[in-house]
């Protein structure tokens, strides 16, 4: 599984990126409007900075405006992969884009049917929601495992990214369940790198260090 930073912070991103982890970039209007930035701006600068896939997402509603909208942003870097809802105008335009050569994540992915249909329109990847999920008493973790096994079964090649990751156990999950990518926010990040008996491990190293003589 890789790793992509769910993030539109270029400290973070280039933070993320010099621990020689970072697969690409996951961007979603809300965390692009934290930033209070220009979107197009802040896109150049993720896309120089990561060379791996960065994904744009579309505000308009209906296939047509996505398309507009998806062809500017993937003429921003050709890393650009354009970031699509889970709706009728949404595969509409997915298929376009991917008869333009252009890449697609379709977001917003809560059941294994939209996952499927947004391949078969020419996906390349789906984004489940783990996160969301749990926050309404059902299992996020279910969803990409069964994503997994009907993508393998099918021989799909659409990646899954298993993304509104809030915590450590949703990325080992998420590793185990067959996710292809886990996109994570820093914070996620931070604490996988962390764990107490490492820390306690080099206090231990130094203090024993310091003794001799
Ligand atoms: C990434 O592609 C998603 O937009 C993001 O992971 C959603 O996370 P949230 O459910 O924590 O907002």
């Amino acid at each position: 599984m890789k790793f992509f930073i769910d993030t539109a912070n270029i400290d973070e991103i280039r933070e993320a990126n010099a621990l020689g982890v970072l697969a690409g970039v996951t961007t979603n209007p809300s965390l692009v409007a934290k930033e209070g930035v220009s979107f197009h701006e802040r896109l150049k600068e993720i896309t120089d900075e990561v060379d791996g896939s960065v994904s744009a997402e579309v505000i308009a509603e209906d296939a047509e405006g996505m398309i507009e909208e998806g062809k500017e942003l993937a003429a921003i870097a050709p890393n650009i992969t354009v970031k699509v809802p889970m709706t009728l105008e949404g595969l509409k335009a997915v298929k376009r884009f991917s008869e333009l050569n252009i890449k697609t994540n379709v977001t917003l992915i809560f059941s294994a049917n939209q996952a499927l249909l947004a391949a078969r329109a020419g996906a390349s990847y789906v984004s489940p929601f783990l996160g969301r999920l749990d926050d309404i008493g059902q299992e996020g973790i279910d969803l990409v495992s069964q994503i997994s096994e009907i993508f393998d079964r099918h021989a799909i090649d659409t990646e899954i990214i298993a993304a509104s990751v809030r915590h450590p156990v949703h990325v080992t999950d998420a590793a185990l369940h067959g996710a292809h990518i886990a996109t994570i926010p820093f914070k996620v990040l931070d604490q996988l790198v962390k764990h107490p008996l490492t820390d306690q491990g080099i206090e231990k190293f130094l203090s024993d260090w310091n003794r001799q003589k």
